[in-house]
């Protein structure tokens, strides 16, 4: 596989946290407090997943700052227009300057019932409409006991990058359904083995520019405390966030894992 430097990326995802006030007041205290640290953002690059409501004021606070963030949406809609009600479209975000969408995070298709196919479709809307799909894909432990940690996941993403283009710019986060909000996160080998199988699925369905240039998180569990270790794995290229990315501090420290572990 091409030797390529993959910018690693850390994501907050906040779920249904932060209304747009409280996002505004914490966007502005990580930039300065990453700002204040003296965060290559170019280095390490951090976006911010907050709930629908709160994004155009996250826009607006961007913008008017030029803060080094990124930001995205949750979820997408899989249309683009029309008798969708409860529906956000693509065209939406872009029009908001999102970066990116998550899609198929496992309490979307565990909660709302989003199937293979709900995120592959999801996927092609969101890459339709210029934003970057973070595609979750992840083992339930039932999957875990059953199948292994890697089956599940790599039929997840397989079935999410049908009819998707090479040249397309997509994030995967394998993010263990017994990890998430568990206090139990997967070893950094757990996550590295599974990583690895994902990028041959990168290759075998995108091919392998888009396998060396893609980049995989992991999610479940993250904090600053353990970071580093799944940041020493050569196919994990960031952490996707849940409970931890909602205080400033101990996402600071995710984010500067580089500075106060060592990698
Ligand atoms: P926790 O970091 O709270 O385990 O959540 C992970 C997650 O679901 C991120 O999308």
């Amino acid at each position: 596989m091409a030797a390529v430097t993959r910018t690693p990326l850390i994501a907050g995802n906040w779920k249904m946290n932060l209304d747009h006030l409280q996002a505004i007041a914490f966007v502005q205290k990580l930039a300065w407090s990453l700002q204040d640290a003296k965060h290559d953002f170019d280095a390490v690059e951090v976006a911010v997943f907050p709930p629908f409501t709160d994004l155009r004021s996250v826009q607006t606070l961007v913008a008017a700052d030029k803060l080094p963030l990124a930001y995205g949406a949750q979820d997408v809609s899989s249309q683009d227009s029309g008798a969708f009600t409860g529906e956000i479209s693509g065209a939406f975000l872009s029009q908001l300057e999102c970066r990116y969408a998550i899609i198929g995070h496992s309490e979307r298709r565990s909660l709302h019932g989003e199937t293979d196919e709900i995120v592959n479709s999801k996927t092609v809307a969101a890459l339709k409409h210029g934003l970057v799909p973070v595609i979750c894909v992840g083992e339930t432990a039932e999957d875990l006991e059953k199948h292994g940690s890697a089956a599940v996941p790599v039929s997840q993403l397989r079935a999410a990058l049908e009819a998707v283009s090479s040249d397309a710019d997509i994030v995967v986060a394998y993010e263990p359904v017994w990890a998430i909000g568990s206090g139990k996160a997967a070893t950094p080998d757990q996550a590295e083995q599974v990583a690895a199988e994902l990028r041959k699925v990168i290759a075998e369905s995108l091919g392998e520019d888009a396998a060396a240039r893609t980049r995989i998180l992991y999610g479940g569990s993250v904090k600053a405390a353990n970071i580093a270790g799944f940041m020493r794995e050569p196919n994990v290229d960031g952490a996707l966030v849940g409970g931890a990315s909602l205080d400033v501090t101990e996402f600071s420290n995710i984010v500067r894992y580089q500075k106060h572990v060592g990698v």
